[in-house]
């Protein structure tokens, strides 16, 4: 298994709450409040638990997430009010709930031509995110969902080689699922992050997982496994 650590959980409820605790826990054990804390966030259904649970959890415990800044993993090429939207999801369940400040909110934006949207993402985040020696913005954690296909964030199996290895920190792809235009983080900058965390949810994924923890595996999460050091791996799936 590549080097990742894998927690199991009874329901999707019970997965979203532990995962929102380790990161409150987190996040109330921050000494130095004035470094910004960067995070990338997915769509997606456990996402949209995900989001409600953190909400609750940082009212309930009074710890403040005005530290972080919100960017996303990937992004749908529609407006920002409209339901597909990823920021959408996340301003309705996270941002509005917790009242975050628009300086700290980095969208993609969906509405304009996708080349245009992953340049200016790419100039926002690294102006933000500290940068590794390859030039990747390095964000403190990033939040991703699974495909029944295996994909992450918007990086599907069958990707042309040009996204796979692209070093541009967004890149606009055509997806397998709708809606398929979209922009999404390479492969290098979630290889880069500080933490991984993958939220693997839902029915129908259980081969996905599986292939994508095998050695040799195959998929977009494989590689992003190989490509890291240590993962961690949230799921309410027998395996
Ligand atoms: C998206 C997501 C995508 C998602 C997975 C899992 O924009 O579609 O970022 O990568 O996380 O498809 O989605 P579900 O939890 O809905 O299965």
């Amino acid at each position: 298994m590549p080097n990742c650590e894998m927690l199991s959980f009874a329901n999707p409820k019970v997965m979203a709450r532990a995962a929102t605790e380790r990161w409150i826990d987190q996040l109330a054990a921050r000494r130095d409040d004035s470094a910004p804390f960067c995070v990338g966030l997915s769509g997606g259904r456990i996402a949209g638990t995900f989001f409600t649970a953190v909400a609750e959890q940082a009212r309930a415990r009074a710890v403040s997430l005005a530290g972080a800044h919100f960017f996303w993993a990937d992004e749908r090429c529609v407006p920002p009010d409209e339901a597909e939207s990823n920021f959408a999801l996340a301003r309705r369940y996270l941002l509005d709930p917790l009242a975050i400040q628009p300086d700290k909110i980095h969208r993609l934006r969906g509405e304009i031509a996708p080349e245009r949207a992953a340049e200016e993402a790419e100039a926002e985040i690294c102006r933000i995110a500290p940068l590794n020696t390859a030039g990747q913005p390095v964000l403190d954690l990033i939040f991703l969902g699974l495909g029944e296909d295996g994909h992450v964030a918007s990086l599907f199996p069958g990707a042309p080689q040009e996204v796979v290895v692209t070093k541009a920190v967004y890149v606009p792809v055509l997806a397998s699922k709708p809606p398929p235009r979209r922009i999404t983080l390479n492969f290098a900058a979630l290889a880069a992050a500080r933490q991984v965390w993958v939220l693997v949810s839902g029915a129908g994924k259980e081969n996905a997982l599986r292939e994508s923890l095998a050695a040799n595996g195959k998929t977009p999460l494989a590689r992003v496994l190989q490509m890291r050091d240590k993962t961690l791996i949230f799921t309410d799936l027998a395996i």
